[in-house]
């Protein structure tokens, strides 16, 4: 039971901050402190003519060796009194799932109205001091370390990257889709609000320990939409790196507002379906010869866990239905098989998509905003999968898309041979099973959506709506 918590709390983590977001956002928002934006260059620039003044002193000779010698012993001073601290602080350990607090532990998060948390060094909260990390363990959080530094005292040794990096630590990981992207969206918003400024390198932790890349679809979506940014390894070794400018974000989506998420995806559709050359159809003036709007239909389909039982059987009758509709056009796709890029054309031309439950239908906001969704579980989810399962439900909430609902399989072949009590060890048991179906359910869910599709595609039509062929918001 315990543990069955634990598990549905972590997968909950991304999508439970946010619901929280979006039941609490207005009440937040109130006590938030609201920074402006870019608060930090007065504070960097202070240091800097402190600095050089400072410098003028060490080599103004005319004012006599005490006085040099003095500010040159403060410089070095300043250079050894720089302390590092472990990036993953286990004093916050128990704490962790809720907001990722061991990650660089002493340091405070810039709350603005809408947005996610961060950090961005050097500002006035870090009094102009930008960060450095020790982080090239892989294992360890613990033994890798960050600390704050003039610029122009770095410790001894320092390697100096310039430009921006987006320092990353994320309680999930770099390859899953949906916790990639839960990872990924606050950078993005953070760069649309500041002027579509891109990183030059990606920084990347997991619990305080190095990740040198992230996952394929995740890396094709991050360079559709930055561009080719490498990600840091730290190969100068266990010296400590300090970057001159850093944004660092370690809540996910954290407190960002649902209209900004609805930027985010749409900003990331965009950008996806232009690196991958897709022509965005009208979807008001998608018709057939007879003029009737074209309903596209697709199933999405896995292999092994959480496969149907009988995928030809479930193809029949969505095929059935989709018949019976005019205009409408059923299209059978093994997500496993695609590329990204047809991954995203694919759902581009999709009105429904309808698919078991799993990471492969993150790619439901490359549909146009309002397409529909359809979910299907395995047996025992409902009772022992937790909130996480509604992963989707959230993900269509925030992409602008509908959730029309999903099918929980209540047969199974198989009983969980545990006792009930057990359900950690029972969920895990039903986790990866195969989804039935039930013919009489599926047939009139089916033609529910697509008539209800039709008719607002029916109604599109009439307002003959242009398309709107506006680039992409950065
Ligand atoms: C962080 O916030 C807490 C609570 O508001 C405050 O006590 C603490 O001094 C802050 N720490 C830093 C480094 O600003
Ligand atoms: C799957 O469904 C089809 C069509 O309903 C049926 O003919 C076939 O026997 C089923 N296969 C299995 C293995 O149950
Ligand atoms: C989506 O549907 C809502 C009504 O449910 C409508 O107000 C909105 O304009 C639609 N958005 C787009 C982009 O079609
Ligand atoms: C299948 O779905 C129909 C319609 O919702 C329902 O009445 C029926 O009980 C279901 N059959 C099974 C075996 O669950
Ligand atoms: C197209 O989108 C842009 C930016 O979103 C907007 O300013 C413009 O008015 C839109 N044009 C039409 C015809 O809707």
């Amino acid at each position: 039971m315990e543990l069955n918590q634990k598990l549905t709390k972590q997968k909950s983590f991304c999508y439970s901050t946010l619901v929280i977001t979006c039941i609490f956002s207005p009440f937040l928002i109130l006590i938030l402190f609201q920074a402006q934006a870019f608060p930090f260059y007065t504070s960097t620039a202070a240091s800097r003519v402190f600095f050089s003044k400072l410098k003028g002193v060490t080599v103004d000779t005319k004012h006599g060796h005490d006085q040099s010698n003095d500010a040159e012993t403060f410089i070095s001073k300043l250079r050894e009194s720089v302390t590092f601290l472990p990036l993953k602080d286990l004093r916050f350990s128990e704490t962790a799932m809720t907001g990722n607090t061991w990650f660089m532990s002493s340091l405070n998060d810039t709350y603005e109205e809408n947005e996610a948390q961060y950090l961005y060094f050097p500002s006035q909260a870090t009094k102009g001091r930008i960060l450095c990390i020790k982080g090239h363990d892989t294992k360890d959080g613990t033994k890798n370390s960050y600390a704050l530094a003039w610029k122009e005292t770095l410790p001894a040794s320092a390697i100096l990257l310039q430009g921006l990096s987006f320092v990353s630590d994320t309680y999930y990981d770099y390859s899953n889709l949906w916790h990639g992207v839960c990872a990924m969206a606050p950078f993005v918003g953070w760069s649309m609000k500041n002027k579509c400024w891109k990183p030059t390198r990606w920084v990347l932790f997991h619990w305080g320990e190095l990740r040198s890349k992230m996952g394929s679809w995740l890396n094709h979506l991050m360079q559709a939409t930055f561009g080719e940014i490498p990600v840091e390894s730290f190969e100068g070794g266990d010296v400590p790196h300090c970057f001159e400018k850093a944004v660092m974000v370690r809540h996910n989506a954290g407190m960002m507002g649902r209209e900004k998420k609805l930027e985010v995806f749409d900003l990331l559709r965009c950008k996806a379906r232009s690196i991958c050359s897709i022509n965005p159809v009208d979807k008001g003036k998608d018709v057939n010869e007879r003029g009737e709007p074209i309903i596209r239909l697709t199933l999405l389909m896995r292999r092994g866990s959480r496969s149907f039982k009988n995928a030809t059987a479930v193809t029949d009758i969505f095929a059935r239905e989709c018949k019976r509709v005019r205009g409408c056009l059923l299209k059978v796709v093994q997500s496993g098989d695609l590329s990204f890029c047809e991954q995203v054309k694919v759902m581009a031309d999709t009105d429904i998509v309808a698919s078991p439950h799993g990471a492969q239908l993150t790619n439901m906001f490359f549909m146009d905003r309002n397409s529909s969704v359809l979910e299907f579980f395995p047996k025992g989810w409902l009772e022992l999968a937790g909130i996480g399962q509604y992963a989707h439900h959230w993900m269509a909430d925030i992409s602008g898309m509908k959730h029309r609902g999903a099918w929980w399989d209540q047969h199974g072949e198989k009983e969980c041979p545990f006792p009930k009590r057990d359900s950690r060890r029972c969920f895990t048991f039903y986790k990866d099973g195969q989804v039935g179906h039930n013919e009489t359910f599926f047939a009139e869910w089916a033609r529910k959506v697509v008539n209800h599709v039709r008719i607002e595609k029916l109604e599109k039509v009439a307002k003959t709506s242009e398309l709107n062929l506006s680039t992409c918001a950065c």
